[in-house]
This record gives C-alpha cells, sequence and structure tokens, in this order.
C-alpha cells in the first residue's frame, strides 16, 4: 500500500528534543503524524510529548544510526549531528530532510560561506583561518567578525575584534573571520521547498539584539522596510534555498547595509527563532510549513494575517534553579499576549526558557505592548 504522508502511519524522527522539536510535534498532533524524538537530554523539551521519546547522543553513528532505521522520514532542530549516520541511513531508503549534503555544507560556517561565494550569493567579505597565529601572522586590519567554524550558537563563537589589543581573546580554532558590516538593520526570511521544488517564503521579520546575550531579544512583523527590499530579500532566500537544492524550511539571517544592499550572514535548515510569531501571525506556522515539507505536502499559505512581536523568555542574570516566571499573569492581562513555555525545569542565566507573541493590528501599538511585556516577565527561581 502506498505510505500516506498524513496520519499515523507515518513515523517521523525528529534528531533533536528541544523547544523547536517541541513545537513541530504540536504542529505533526493536527496531522495525526507519530513524532518520535532523540536528545541526550533526558528531560529535553519533547520528552512528555513526543510519541516516543529516546536519550542518545545525536553525534554518536550507532545511536543515531539505531534511531534512525525504522522512521520513514528524518528531520533536525538542530545542525551539529552525525552526518555519516544520515548519509547510512540515506543509503538504506530513510528519507531525511534537510538532506545530509545540505547539512555539510550548513554546520561549517567556512564551507557556507565558500557556498555563498561559489553561488553568486552576496555576503560579507570573509577569509578563513586553521588558529589564531594565521590571524596574527598576516596583521588582519580590524575591525572584524570573527566567528567558530564550527559548534557556535545563539551568539557563542562569534566575536567583534575591533583593536588589535583584542587579539588575546582570539578563538584558538579554526575560524572564519568577516568584514565588520555597519548594517541599518537585521532580517530573516523564512522560505520553505518540497521535493516538487515549489517555494513558499514568509513575510520577513526584522530583528533586534540584546546587546549583552548576543540572542534575539525583540523580532517584529512586517519589518520596517519598503516593498523593494522585501521582495529583493524573498528572491535572495529562494536562490539560496534553489542552490542548496535543499527540501525543507530554511531561516535565512540577512543584514540590510546602509545603502540598501542585503547580504546573507547566515542560514539555518529547520524552524528558527525568528519564526515562531507565524504560530499566531501566519496562515500556516514555520513548524507546520516544515512539517508539510519534509513530508513532501503542498506547502501552505505564509500570509500574514496580523501583525506580531516575539520575545524570548531568557533566564534572568543571578538566578540559577527551578524556574520561576515573574509577572506573567500581569502581561498576559495585556492584549494580543500569548505565552509559550519550553517545559524547562531549570533555568540559568540567559537559556531561553520560552518566548512571549504579541499581536496586534498595528505595528506600532504591537511593538510598545512588547517592550512593556519585556519589562514585566522575569524569568527567576
Ligand atoms: N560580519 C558581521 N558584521 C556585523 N555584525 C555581525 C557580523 N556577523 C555577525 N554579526 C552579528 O553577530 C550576530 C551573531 O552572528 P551569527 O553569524 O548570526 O551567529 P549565531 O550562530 O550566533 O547566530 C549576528 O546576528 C549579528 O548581530
Ligand atoms: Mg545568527
Amino acid at each position: 500500500m502506498k505510505q500516506q504522508w498524513y496520519g499515523d502511519t507515518c513515523r517521523v524522527g525528529m534528531v533533536g528534543g528541544g523547544q523547536l522539536g517541541r513545537m513541530f510535534i504540536q504542529s505533526a498532533i493536527s496531522f495525526d503524524v507519530h513524532v518520535h524524538a532523540l536528545d541526550p537530554d533526558p528531560n529535553a523539551p519533547c520528552k512528555d510529548i513526543a510519541h516516543s521519546f529516546t536519550t542518545g547522543s545525536l553525534n554518536d553513528f550507532d545511536t543515531l544510526y539505531a534511531f534512525g532505521r525504522d522512521k520513514h522520514v528524518l528531520t533536525v532542530e538542530i545542525e551539529n549531528v552525525c552526518i555519516e549516520a544520515f548519509e547510512q541511513l540515506e543509503k538504506e531508503g530513510v528519507r531525511i530532510f534537510p538532506q545530509p549534503r545540505v547539512l555539510r555544507i550548513i554546520r561549517d560556517k567556512g564551507i557556507q560561506k565558500e557556498f555563498y561565494k561559489e553561488h553568486g550569493i552576496p555576503t560579507a567579505d570573509f577569509q578563513l583561518f586553521n588558529n589564531s597565529q594565521g590571524i596574527i601572522d598576516v596583521k588582519l586590519a580590524v575591525p572584524f567578525v570573527q566567528k567558530l567554524r564550527t559548534g557556535g550558537y545563539d551568539g557563542r563563537g562569534v566575536q567583534l575584534i575591533k583593536q588589535e589589543t583584542d587579539f588575546s581573546k582570539l578563538f584558538e580554532a579554526p575560524s572564519v573571520v568577516e568584514q565588520l558590516i555597519p548594517f541599518q538593520k537585521e532580517l530573516s526570511v523564512i522560505v520553505a521547498r518540497n521535493e516538487k521544488g515549489e517555494t513558499k517564503s514568509f513575510p520577513a521579520v526584522e530583528c533586534e539584539f540584546h546587546p549583552e546575550a548576543n540572542l534575539v531579544e525583540f523580532l517584529f512583523c512586517p519589518a520596517d522596510i519598503n516593498e523593494d527590499i522585501e521582495t529583493a530579500a524573498h528572491e535572495l532566500a529562494k536562490k539560496v534555498i534553489c542552490a542548496l537544492d535543499m527540501v525543507g524550511l530554511l531561516a535565512v539571517e540577512l543584514f540590510l547595509t546602509a545603502d540598501g544592499q542585503l547580504l546573507v550572514n547566515e542560514i539555518a535548515p529547520r524552524p528558527h527563532n525568528s519564526g515562531h510569531h507565524t504560530i499566531e501571525c501566519n496562515i500556516t506556522s514555520q513548524f507546520e510549513q516544515h512539517l508539510r515539507a519534509v513530508l513532501g505536502l503542498p506547502l501552505g499559505e505564509t500570509q500574514s494575517v496580523r501583525a506580531g512581536a516575539m520575545i524570548n523568555l531568557l533566564g534572568a542574570e543571578g538566578f540559577e534553579g527551578p524556574v520561576r516566571y515573574e509577572g506573567m499573569e500581569k502581561a498576559m492581562e495585556m492584549p494580543g499576549v500569548h505565552p509559550h513555555l519550553y517545559g524547562k525545569a531549570f533555568t540559568k542565566p540567559f537559556r531561553k526558557m520560552g518566548h512571549v507573541t504579541i499581536t496586534g493590528t498595528q505595528i506600532e501599538e504591537v511593538k510598545s505592548t512588547a517592550r512593556t511585556v519585556s519589562s514585566i516577565i522575569v524569568v527567576k527561581s
């Protein structure tokens, strides 16, 4: 009998059991698709809502291979997985989206940047170095941004080197060194592509970063940009996903430079922090779109039905232990406030514990509510 890509006979493996996997499962339940999750943390956010939950390393060949063997489709919520196991499973007929080949390009920021260069995708100029001494030897002109080629996330593994006295803090490991872009805005476009080659992208969002944590603090949609830039951002995102020949969901982080150029900063082949508002604000959420894309189903409509802002709920500094959300009910009294808690029992400084989406008809009003909500809720222990 032909495999149906919805309903309880479809076994999907989610590699990674964090909040992205959890929100993916919330969507999959509506399609009655069974999602099985794998994560090294026995208390990961997916553990209580996955159809089955396996505790194990994502980087261990045998663990990932054993997890994947009986699944129809495997997908990820994190790039850092054992690609060799994925390649073996793919050979044996397991459908894996994003494809292992794409994960190889993306998870190493050096290979990722070379991919942009080869495909004429605009990006900040860069050089690759094997170690910090290489940077010192060529007396690289400051300022520049140094990024670890692998293993960095959420701003960890990225640093600004302003002056030569900062050379002492250079990362030792292989890195990409980029020209510092004095951008006017950071934007993100999430695009999906299925096996038929159909693509659909979500309206661009504007990201405002927390200066210290280097995490997105506020995200607004619609972005405050003109139509030409909006169109160009969508075209660029589509160009990237088509050049990758990727199936699945791709978040494309962009810089809008002072002179109106768009540069690709980095990409993530999975649901992304900058798409959480789509749960409330768009006809189809990024999580449902991811599911549709990897299952070979028709992609959903991406239009916004209302304006939105998103705030990450990060563990406050100075608190570590069982989590307590101060001010949550007060925030929920405000119009259009939707909390999402990730089911993490313990907080620590800057840990992503949840997010809040604020919706409304006017983006200005939504922004003002978002700033108030952000000052009211404190994640303590
Ligand atoms: N070339 C650059 N010029 C200016 N700022 C940059 C540059 N590269 C990164 N940044 C800043 O650092 C943040 C984190 O870098 P990014 O490459 O996106 O790594 P991460 O994997 O941590 O998200 C970016 O969102 C941006 O604010
Ligand atoms: Mg980033």
